[in-house]
């Protein structure tokens, strides 16, 4: 097991990651956690798969309520969010209860916004068990739900106790939710970690076949990378920004495109091929870090049909994006593998030019 530690002054806390560490779990909640009233935050289909794991880590003299939300992101709703306050509150629990978030990133984000506003607060772990959750939303603090407005509009900074990742859950995941979460990780290695980029192009296919020792060491990796943003950038002041690459073109695809079921560590996927292309037509990237980019990202099986690209709707859904400042969107981009820059768009044919490489 390997702990990595997210250095916030009063709000520290250890994340721990491996593959096999459940049985460990009890001593470390113990550690975190002395109070007698925990709640755990899941769904259906995580908790028939990985439930026993957990509910024979809890201590025996607590108070235990298990709380069920639907799947999928209508979870991260106003209606969902009161079924759970009134279930805490039907079972009398209190300030100094206990919120388990048990699922992927959806959970976390519910059960997380539940925490820091439940009786104005209570104490929160994170289990993550999507890769996704485990290597991005379950390390940072950021909570939510969504507004039918748009989503993650409604939320609060909430860290938690610990946050316990460990691989061995990610063997019932779908292929397509490893090639979400391999969507993030691939995204550290671009803009932070030249070394993760190169263990990327050795080990992408074990990863994408679940292997746990590859996925172990992915995700430790990537949240040491997130929690050294998240340390640098607490609040997302600036340099959270970094965690944007791809995502401002992702974002607009995943919009586009949501009908025809493109996720979104999908959409950031063929959003960083965008974003290298840009890079190379404005020379900030070179010919062949720019090759072998793509050549990473086409590893990645993407169900996705050029044909169907409206490359003129897509940059104006650039343009709404709330990452547009003073009119020009701003996007993250790579001059090197490894190293991140920012940059405003000027000549936003440049953008339509980018999104063209999702043809060839
Ligand atoms: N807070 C943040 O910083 C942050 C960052 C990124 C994303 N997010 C949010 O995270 C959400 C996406 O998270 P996600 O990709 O984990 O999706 P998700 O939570 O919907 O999980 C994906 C699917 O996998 C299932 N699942 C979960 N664990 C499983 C397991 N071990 N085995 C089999 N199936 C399992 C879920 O039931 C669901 O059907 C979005 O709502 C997004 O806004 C938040
Ligand atoms: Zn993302």
């Amino acid at each position: 097991m390997q702990r990595i530690d997210v250095n916030l002054g009063e709000q520290s806390y250890p994340i721990f990651t491996g593959s096999g560490i459940f049985n460990q779990f009890n001593r470390i909640l113990r550690t975190y956690y002395q109070g007698d009233q925990i709640a755990i935050v899941t769904n259906e289909k995580i908790f028939a798969l990985h439930g026993q794991t957990l509910m024979e880590q809890l201590p025996e003299d607590v108070q235990i309520l298990t709380i069920f939300v639907p799947d999928g992101e209508k979870a991260k709703s106003f209606e969902q969010l009161q079924n759970v306050y009134t279930q805490l509150l039907e079972s009398h629990y209190e300030r100094s209860s206990l919120i388990i978030a048990f699922g992927g990133g959806v959970v976390g984000d519910l059960a997380g916004f539940v925490a820091a506003t439940y009786l104005r607060g209570v104490a929160l772990v994170q289990v993550p068990t999507t890769l996704l959750a485990q290597v991005d939303s379950s390390i940072g603090g950021k909570t939510g739900i969504n507004h039918p407005l748009g989503k993650n509009l409604i939320g609060a900074f909430k860290q938690p106790l610990f946050v316990f990742s460990d691989a061995k859950l990610l063997q019932t995941l779908d292929d397509s939710e490893i090639r979400c979460g391999l969507g993030e990780v691939i995204k550290y290695g671009f803009v932070l970690n030249r070394s993760l980029f190169e263990y990327l192009e050795a080990n992408l296919d074990k990863a994408l076949q679940k292997d746990e020792a590859t996925l172990r060491h992915l995700i430790t990796v990537s949240a040491q990378e997130k929690a050294k943003v998240v340390m640098q950038d607490e609040k997302e002041a600036g340099l959270r920004m970094v965690l944007n690459f791809g995502h401002t073109f992702g974002h607009a695809l995943e919009a586009e495109y949501h009908f025809s079921r493109l996720k979104h560590g999908e959409a950031v996927i063929l959003g960083m091929k965008c974003a290298l292309e840009y890079a190379r037509l404005i020379d900030l990237l070179a010919q062949e870090e720019y090759e072998r980019g793509l050549a990473l990202l086409n590893r990645v099986p993407i169900p996705f049909e050029s044909a169907v690209l409206d490359v003129d709707a897509l940059v104006t859904r650039m343009a709404v994006d709330k990452k547009v400042k003073q009119g020009k969107v701003r996007l993250v981009l790579i001059k090197r593998i490894g190293e991140y820059v920012f940059h405003s768009v000027d000549n936003t044919n440049l953008l339509r030019q980018a999104f063209e490489i999702l043809k060839s």
